[in-house]
Formats: C-alpha cells, structure tokens, sequence
C-alpha cells in the first residue's frame, strides 16, 4: 500500500519533467482524451514491470503503447496490413487502439508475452507532447488499480495510486470519459475487441463491416474485457423496469437523463439531462466515483440507448455489474 501522495504537475508546465521521469524508468499518469494512463517507457521492461506492481495488474493482461504521432508508427513497427493503414489514416490522434506484430524492440511483458502490440495515438496534447518529449513509446494502461473505476480526473488517480506512481500531469476532466475502441484489423474481417469512446458505427462507415467480439464469454481475448472490471467499490446492480426507490439501505441511483420520478433514493447521478451519449460517456466513471464516495449500500445503474458509443456505456456498466453477481 502507498502512504504518501504522488507529484502533482500542471499538464502544460509539468511536461518536461515528467519526461525525465518516464526517461529514468519512472511512472507518469497522465491525461488522455479517454481516460488517465498510467505511463512508463514501453522500451524498458522493468519501467513496464512497475505498471503491473502499481496497479496490482495480472501479468496476462498486455499494455497499451502510445506515440506521440501517427508517423512514429512505422518506424516501430514497419509497414501494416492495409486495413489497419486506412484505420490510422482516419482515426489517430483518436480513441481508437489498433493490434499489430510487435517488434523486437518493445519487451515481451508490454504485451504479456503475446506476438502482438495494441498501440494508439491519443488525442490530447499534453499526452502527445508528453510522449514526443519522452522521446520513446509510452505504455499506459487506464492508472486505476486492476478492476476499479477507470479516472477521468487527476484527482481520481491520487485517489486510487498514491505514492506508487511518481508524477500526476493535471489536465482536468477528461473529454470522452471512456476507454478507446480496440481493433485487431489484420484480418479477413475486422474484429472488435473492446467497445469504447470510438463508435462502432464510425468503424463501418469507415471500413465495411466488422465483427464485435468485445462481451463475450469464455476465454477473453482482451483481458480487459473480462466479464468482472471496471467496478465501483459499491455493489452495483442494472436497474429493472419500474425500479422501486427505497427498500431499506441507503441506496445510489444513476440514471440516464432523468431523475427517478419516486424518490427515496439516497444519492442521484444523471449522466445527460440532454440524452445526449457523448456527454454521458464523459461523466459515467466520474458519476459511479462520486456514489462511491458518498456511502451508499448499493447503485442501481440505468442502461443507456444501445446505439453510438452507449453501446460502450452498457458494456462497462454490465461488467461493473458482473462483478458483485
Ligand atoms: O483509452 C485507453 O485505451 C486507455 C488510455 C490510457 O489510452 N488505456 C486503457 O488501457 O484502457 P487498459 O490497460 O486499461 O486496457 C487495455 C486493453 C486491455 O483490455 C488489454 O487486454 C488489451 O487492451 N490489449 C492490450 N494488448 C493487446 C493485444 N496485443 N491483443 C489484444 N488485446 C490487447
Ligand atoms: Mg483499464
């Protein structure tokens, strides 16, 4: 456990400092357009083995790089099927990860011993200016600890981390609010493999149809789609129809757009008083942090509209729930 608190810089002042951290082998969390990473030097292994310490992180479950530019993609990697070229062309700086063959450089553990690398471009200048300092890919996976809430705050990270990261980059509130989308695009017919901020739609429209394997059961191919992730410390249940306020124990409700017409409820989160998902998936892990905080026995969540990225607001909240089944 950690006792003391990280260093907390300024996303734009803090840049070359954190740096030199990421270049001694340090950890940075830092603030992407999705959520905080928590980055070491994706070419150094025991800078990469810490990730996995301070996240108390299984070591099968492989790691995110991240360049600070769509044209450092080649030089570590060297040409890509084209499906993937068309996927990068159109979508990075965004959140969209893609799989690719990794190269000798980046340590078997980056990727948990797999012949493949997922790897992105954020869009968020201070990740990318970040990244170009450092001068080397940044391996960051969400900086929660192993099952938790994802942070789309600094403060969520000095919440969960402490000490066992080295500097927190400050750059607010996170945009999109939820993971990137993961792509393996190398074959026949792409494969979704974990639902996220870039909207399958998006996807089809750019490059025809693909396939969505993100949820399924069995053997998960992207770890971190396991069925249980991404929970509150809470109970967390998905609402029925009619839900009944009340009940005995203090309980959380978060709802969509609008407030439970019966009250009763202890705590009330609404994600968009609009309807509207973009601004709902930039407020969800940040609403199911706050019901954490305020104590109550048990959240019941409502499922959003199946469409655009609330598919990606179900999967999570799904999970979050198959984790207290
Ligand atoms: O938005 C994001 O993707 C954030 C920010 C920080 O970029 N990162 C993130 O990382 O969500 P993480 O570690 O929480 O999730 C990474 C996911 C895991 O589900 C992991 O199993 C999957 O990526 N993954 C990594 N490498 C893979 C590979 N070679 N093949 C399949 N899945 C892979
Ligand atoms: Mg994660």
């Amino acid at each position: 456990m950690s006792t003391g608190s990280p260093r907390l810089l300024p996303a734009d002042s803090g840049i070359a400092e954190a740096a030199s951290v990421l270049r001694a082998g340090g950890l940075v969390a830092f603030p992407t357009e999705t959520v905080y990473g928590l980055g070491a030097n994706a070419l150094d292994a025991q800078a990469a083995a810490r990730i996995f310490a301070a996240k108390a992180r299984p070591s099968f479950d492989p790691l995110i790089s991240h360049l600070a530019d769509a044209a450092d993609l080649p030089a570590l990697v060297g040409a890509v099927p084209p499906a993937v070229a068309a996927l990068v062309e159109r979508f990075w700086p965004g959140p969209l990860t893609l799989i690719v063959d990794r190269p000798a450089v980046i340590p078997p553990i980056v990727t948990s011993g797999l012949d493949t690398m997922a790897v992105r471009v954020p869009d968020e200048p201070a990740a990318r200016a970040l990244i170009a300092a450092a001068g080397v890919p940044v391996a960051a996976p969400s900086a929660n600890r192993f099952g938790q809430l994802s942070p789309t705050r600094a403060e969520h990270v000095v919440a969960g981390l402490g000490d066992a990261v080295d500097v927190v980059l400050d750059g607010g509130p996170t945009r999109c609010g939820i993971e990137s989308t993961i792509v393996d695009a190398r074959g026949e017919r792409p494969v979704v493999l974990r639902l996220g901020a870039l909207p399958v739609e998006s996807l089809v429209e750019a490059i025809g149809p693909v396939e969505v394997r993100a949820g399924s059961s069995g053997q998960p191919v992207a770890p971190g789609t396991l069925a249980a992730h991404y929970a509150p410390r809470t109970p967390l249940r998905l609402a029925g129809t009619a839900e009944e306020p009340g009940g005995g124990g203090r309980r959380g409700f978060l709802a969509f757009r609008e407030r439970p017409v019966a009250g009763g409820w202890a705590a009330v989160e609404v994600l968009s008083p609009d309807g509207d998902l973009t601004a709902a998936a930039a407020r969800l892990f940040d609403a199911l942090h706050r019901l954490d905080a305020t104590g109550v026995t048990e959240i019941v969540a409502e499922p959003v509209p199946e469409v655009g990225v609330g598919r990606a607001i179900n999967d999570r909240l799904r999970r979050a729930a198959a984790t207290w089944h």
